[in-house]
């Protein structure tokens, strides 16, 4: 439960929206950032006077873990003023943003403000890490538009959205839904190659604890986000995915360790 004037619930597989999270707290002082993953609680109730929903675009909408905590525990008074932050690599701000809404009125709650803006895409079966040159562009824009974020929210504007979907919600909503029960049964194409080193990050940074090591090795169960954090993360470079090239170039945000999310992740 959070005392101070703004708590930040955020979920990150790579770092980015934990960069982010840091960078708005920066701008609006006196803030709590709250790692969804590592909320076990069953009721989350923030006293905090705003709240805010930091999340990556997952298939144009929520992920999972986000959607659940949202409508299985975030508790929110009428007066909080909740705002949301969506981050993507490409598009889907704005249906992602829609189906929170609808979510949070399905709880009798409401957002207030909804707000989107690119980072370097994380999707590895699209495409490997960025240039560091084209990364280093995308943060020093964030970075910018994070303030002009925090401007806005202190203004505390009612039904505000950054953008309007061009894809309606509702197909949008039932695109995510599809993709994000089938990214569950995709940690069975994970394999870990002879570099693995059994350090336990893999185990120690997945959100759903869905990794365990069984003989030093990492062993994936069926509750997968598909956020590729044990793979992306794995110092070793050890983790991969049948159908992708072992080649191709992992990201993880550079401001952001591992440690940091673990930390948060399994306090
Ligand atoms: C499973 C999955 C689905 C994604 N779907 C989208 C998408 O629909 N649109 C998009 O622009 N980016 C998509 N991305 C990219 C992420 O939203 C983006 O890279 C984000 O910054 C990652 O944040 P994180 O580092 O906090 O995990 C997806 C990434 C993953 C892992």
């Amino acid at each position: 439960m959070s005392t101070r004037q703004t708590a930040l619930y955020y979920f990150s597989g790579t770092g980015n929206t934990l960069m982010l999270a840091r960078l708005l707290a920066q701008e609006l002082g006196d803030t709590e950032i709250v790692n969804i993953a590592g909320c076990r609680d069953s009721a989350t109730a923030p006293e905090a006077d705003r709240v805010g929903i930091l999340f990556p675009v997952y298939a144009f909408g929520l992920p999972r873990i986000v959607h659940n905590f949202v409508k299985n525990s975030l508790e929110t008074a009428e007066n909080t003023y909740v705002f949301s932050l969506a981050n993507y690599g490409g598009g889907g701000g704005p249906a992602a943003l829609k189906q929170l809404e609808w979510l949070l009125k399905g709880n009798r709650g409401k957002l207030d403000a909804g707000f989107g803006l690119t980072m370097p895409s994380n999707y590895l079966p699209f495409g490997g890490a960025e240039s560091q040159e084209r990364q280093n562009r995308r943060f020093i824009a964030a970075a910018e538009k994070i303030k002009e974020i925090a401007r806005i929210i202190e203004k505390r504007p009612e039904n505000y959205f950054y953008r309007k979907s061009f894809v309606p919600g509702c197909i949008a909503r039932r695109f995510n839904k599809y993709f994000c029960r089938s990214f569950a049964r995709e940690a069975a194409k994970f394999y870990v190659n002879r570099n693995c080193t059994a350090c336990g990050v893999c185990e120690q940074i997945c959100p759903t604890q869905n990794v365990k090591l069984v003989d030093g090795r990492p062993r994936w169960g069926d509750n997968c986000e598909q956020c590729f954090a044990c793979l992306q993360w794995c110092p070793a470079v050890a983790i991969h995915r049948r159908g992708i090239p072992e080649t191709r170039q992992h990201y993880h945000n550079p401001t952001v360790t591992a440690q940091d999310l673990i930390k948060d992740i399994r306090k």
